[in-house]
């Protein structure tokens, strides 16, 4: 789908500025706003649309009229309880100085949850096939002004806007610590609003065994799954479900250190 990026409904000096860079970075037309609405730019130009606003970028894909934004969501109540006790990160027994792979960034909250865990001697990479989903997220981490306690976390994070599958190829044998995979569910969980407005636009491909198989890999120590609890992949690449009581999604768990 074609992305064209445009300014907020009144422009200032800083959207233009913000407008401008993310055409060049992305290689996408900048088109005027003229005052228009998201869905009369959506209809005139058939594309989906990046809107440099006042103090993030927002992406609004054709059809769709709630933006998708960066904003830390569930990463900033989990940074607040105690960090080892994380479902994700207990699961992957992650470790301060640890290099985390995260195959699937998205909105990038497991993300910063590893990133705080992992602290200034640890690393973080995370992988994200769209390439203005990785936009909005990379500019965002840079930016995000609100939470203190997360910015040091936020950028650490090194984006790669990349297919993870491809990536993971190019690491070698043992590499990374943890390799965290997030696929789009397939079942669409209710509740679950951050990912609405990304339906139908973020990469909605799925586990393979290929993608298993290089994540076993590359990774020293876990590879983790997070999937729908009614999922088969757990079981069909042999990772070790974590059932979460009450909740909607599991962990599975491949255990790279088990001869
Ligand atoms: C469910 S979301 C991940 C949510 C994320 N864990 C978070 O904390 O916000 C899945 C994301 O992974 C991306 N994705 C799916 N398959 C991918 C792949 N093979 N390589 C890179 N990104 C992928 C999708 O575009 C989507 O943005």
């Amino acid at each position: 789908m074609k992305t064209i990026v445009t300014t907020a409904y009144r422009p200032n000096g800083k959207t233009d500025r913000m407008a401008a860079q993310a055409a060049e970075d992305l290689s996408i037309p900048f088109v005027l706003r003229k005052k228009r609405s998201i869905e009369k730019i959506h209809a005139e130009e058939c594309a989906d649309v990046l809107v440099a606003a006042k103090e993030r970028l927002e992406f609004y894909p054709l059809g769709k009229t709630e933006p998708f934004f960066f904003h830390p969501n569930s990463a900033a109540f989990r940074t607040k309880r105690p960090i080892e006790e994380d479902p994700l990160v207990a699961v992957s027994k992650l470790e301060a100085g640890d290099v985390f792979f995260d195959c699937t960034l998205g909105m990038a909250s497991d993300a910063i949850v590893a990133a705080y865990r992992v602290g200034s001697e640890g690393k973080v990479i995370g992988c994200e096939s769209h390439p203005v989903l990785a936009y909005v997220i990379e500019q965002g981490l840079g930016r995000y002004e609100e939470m203190p306690h997360l910015h040091e976390a936020m950028k650490r994070i090194e984006v790669a806007s990349k297919n993870s599958v491809e990536l993971l190829k190019s690491l070698p044998d043992d590499s990374v610590d943890v390799v965290y995979m997030d696929p789009m569910f397939t079942e669409e969980i209710t509740e679950a609003s951050n990912f609405t407005p990304l339906r139908g636009t973020a990469d909605e491909g799925q586990l393979s065994g290929e993608w298993v198989k290089e994540a076993v890999r590359a990774a020293r120590k876990s590879v983790v799954l997070k999937a729908h609890f009614r999922s088969a992949d757990f079981e069909k690449y042999g990772f070790a479900r974590r059932v979460r009581p009450n909740t909607k999604f599991h962990y599975g768990l491949i255990d790279c250190r088990t001869p």
